[in-house]
């Protein structure tokens, strides 16, 4: 089989056969199949889509590429949680540490970030010597000690996934559904997990921008997961605007953690909230969000965060002191020049403004910037002066800033009349 036809059959709209589609990824995956021509298949797919047999296809030959965690010395049902990705997305370092209070046990792999998107592994590896590269049994064990982990792909784990995200987040080819559920779920099956709910985005700053296709990648996720034996439920939620008001790594641990006390902003604490639900609800617990809320205030979901961090070797007392983790101190106000309410407030112009100033990839080999970011004090519904400040820009490079700054002024449109606070949560699918 030669790597060209299989390319120019995709191009040409066809469907390709299940031997085909393990050909290009276990070859992509050794090394024998060079990016350039790794880039021309996943653009190919891209513009002409792949039927709900390639999407299993590819989801299962992307799983058969590396090795499966063994999770059988963890006694109950294992649990997993993903989001298709959004702007401000810090909700898993609130909901893993609150679940797993509730004695449930969470095996999370988490991917970095993608296109305007942030990435969990980006966001934690802000914390000073936090590794999420973790071998099979220190994985466990730690899932085992305090009821969650969080690690990325490994060389062993879910390795297709780890090498077409990084070329997918580098040649535009990120928005196609295959591609998106055949990448959460591949992650989801080698990590484990007996249950899992995913987290579908539905907005300008999801992949995802009108409800249709969200809540079609939401079917074709449930399906796939469903055909392995496994169980999982959906969550179609907002973004429009950012989640929260913190976007940039180091930023939004700072909004993860005061949530975990309880503190923070009612869309994060909202999503969080229904997502421990329904994640709590696939393991047999029904809880209530007053449950989870006294959860909250027993202080057990941030011991446990805490916890975490030191057992992945971070810096523990980034909890207690904020200032310990990497925060520019170079910051810009973005200040209105009119009276109004805020009508939009556009999630991928303000994720889009975050890379801009170094926190996400233009290129696979980037490095993050950990210490940039977007402080968002003005959200849809807010009403605002001439001369309030709607967004506090945190940078390094002035030569970045310019960029960014037109991008978070044009993010917000501001309207003369009063403006309904949007939903947060849409539905959740079965
Ligand atoms: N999250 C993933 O893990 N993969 C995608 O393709 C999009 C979001």
């Amino acid at each position: 089989m030669r790597m060209y036809d299989v390319i120019k059959k995709k191009r040409d709209g066809a469907e390709l056969t299940t031997e085909e589609i393990r050909f290009v990824v276990h070859g992509y995956t050794r090394g024998e199949i060079p990016d350039y021509q790794m880039a021309a298949f996943l653009m190919a797919v891209y513009f002409k889509g792949m039927n709900e047999r390639e999407t299993y296809d590819l989801t299962i030959a992307m799983l058969e590429s590396g090795d499966r965690l063994d999770l059988r010395s963890l006694k109950g049902i294992k649990l997993d949680k993903h989001s298709s990705g959004g702007v401000g997305d810090k909700i898993t370092f609130v909901v893993l540490p609150i679940a797993a209070s509730f004695g449930v046990k969470i095996v999370k792999m988490s991917g970095r970030g993608l296109g305007h998107t942030g990435g969990t592994i980006d966001k934690l590896e802000s914390i000073p010597g936090m590794r999420t590269s973790l071998s099979k049994e220190e994985f466990v064990k730690i899932v085992d000690e305090i009821g969650f982990a969080i690690a990325s792909q490994t060389e062993n784990l879910a390795p297709a996934d780890k090498k077409i995200y990084a070329l997918r987040d580098a040649t535009a080819t990120v928005e196609n559904l295959s591609l998106i559920a055949s990448s959460i779920v591949s992650k989801k099956l080698a990590a484990g997990a007996d249950a899992m709910v995913f987290d579908v985005k539905v907005g300008c700053g999801a992949f995802m921008k009108d409800f249709d296709q969200a809540k079609k990648l939401a079917f074709l996720m449930l399906d796939i997961v469903r055909r392995h034996g496994k169980k999982a439920k959906a969550v179609l939620s907002n973004m429009d605007q950012p989640l929260g008001k913190m976007v940039g790594n180091s930023l939004e641990v700072i909004e993860a953690v005061e949530c975990l006390r309880g503190e923070g902003p009612k869309d994060v604490i909202e999503l969080s909230f229904t997502l421990v639900k329904e994640m709590l609800d696939l393991a047999g617990l029904k809880v209530s969000f007053s449950d989870i809320e006294s959860m909250v205030r027993s202080n057990e979901p941030l011991k446990r965060f805490k916890k975490f961090i030191e057992l992945q070797g971070g810096d523990p007392n980034v909890v207690d002191d904020p200032f310990k983790l990497p925060i520019s101190r170079n910051v810009v106000e973005v200040r209105s020049d009119r009276d109004g309410y805020v009508a939009r407030l556009d999630a991928e112009a303000i994720g889009r403004a975050c890379v801009f100033l170094g926190g996400g990839r233009s290129k696979k080999e980037d490095n993050i910037d950990h210490s940039v970011g977007i402080e968002l004090l003005k959200k849809v519904s807010d009403r605002v002066r001439t001369g309030d400040v709607l967004a506090k820009v945190y940078y390094s490079n002035r030569s970045d800033l310019d960029s960014a700054l037109a991008l978070v002024r044009s993010a917000y449109v501001l309207s003369t009349h009063s403006v309904e606070p949007p939903s947060t949560v849409f539905e959740v699918i079965e």
